[in-house]
């Protein structure tokens, strides 16, 4: 129901900020690749994507999703070469389009696929344009084993004055993928633990 988008969500923080409970503002940022993947073959909507979109309908929260400016290849092999040479260059690749105003979302969440154990190298280009000091920030992420490796510890290293849920979602891209049922009940699990959802 497009008319709930942008609302102000009513999210309980007491788990998260020490208050008893607010209304915030959420944004559910994300990167994704489509195509050819890991045990899924070839798709139209990234794994990630389809975590995102879930989150976002549930908590009625905006959708930005992160692009970038030069496409890696839809075929996997040539996808993880171009990854990998990103990563053993700490490469910043570039965003396409414009980037989100964060200034009136306290509720960040934020979402990625697992590459070789980190963060996609665009999200750390995101993360050096946007200052989300002062901000809620919640990680989830999908991956074929890894789960969320350090990287919400080190987004919590790059944004001290920030709360940063260590708890975040880590779904297998597969499941995301394949079971739109499982991604819901385990979104909601994980949105009522947080207490974020009753
Ligand atoms: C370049 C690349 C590197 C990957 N590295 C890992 C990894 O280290 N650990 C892991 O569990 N999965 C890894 N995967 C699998 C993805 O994390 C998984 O398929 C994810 O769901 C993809 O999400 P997306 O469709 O939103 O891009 C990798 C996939 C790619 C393309």
């Amino acid at each position: 129901m497009n008319f709930l988008k942008g609302l102000f969500v009513v999210l309980t923080v007491a788990l998260l900020s020490g208050t008893a409970a607010a209304a915030d503002k959420a944004i559910v940022i994300y990167f994704s690749h489509a195509g050819e993947n890991n045990g899924v073959g070839y798709v139209q909507e990234g794994n990630t994507a389809k975590v995102a979109k879930t989150i976002a309908r549930r908590v009625n929260a905006d959708l930005y999703e992160i692009k970038e400016a030069r496409p890696y290849s839809p075929k996997f092999e040539a996808c993880v070469g171009q990854a990998k040479e990103e990563q053993r260059r700490n490469a910043r690749p570039a965003i396409a389009g414009r980037l989100p105003d964060l200034s009136s979302y306290k509720v960040i969440f934020i979402g990625y696929p697992i590459w070789f154990g980190d963060c996609p190298m665009i999200i750390y280009s995101f993360l050096e344009k946007e200052n989300l000091n002062g901000k809620i920030i919640i990680p989830f992420c999908t991956h074929e084993g890894s789960g969320l490796g350090k990287t919400a510890q080190n987004l919590q290293r790059r944004f001290p004055r920030a709360k940063v849920v260590q708890k975040g979602l880590a779904i297998k891209g597969s499941i995301a993928q394949r079971d739109p049922r499982m991604t819901a009940k385990s979104v909601e699990m994980w949105l009522k633990a947080l207490k974020i959802v009753k």
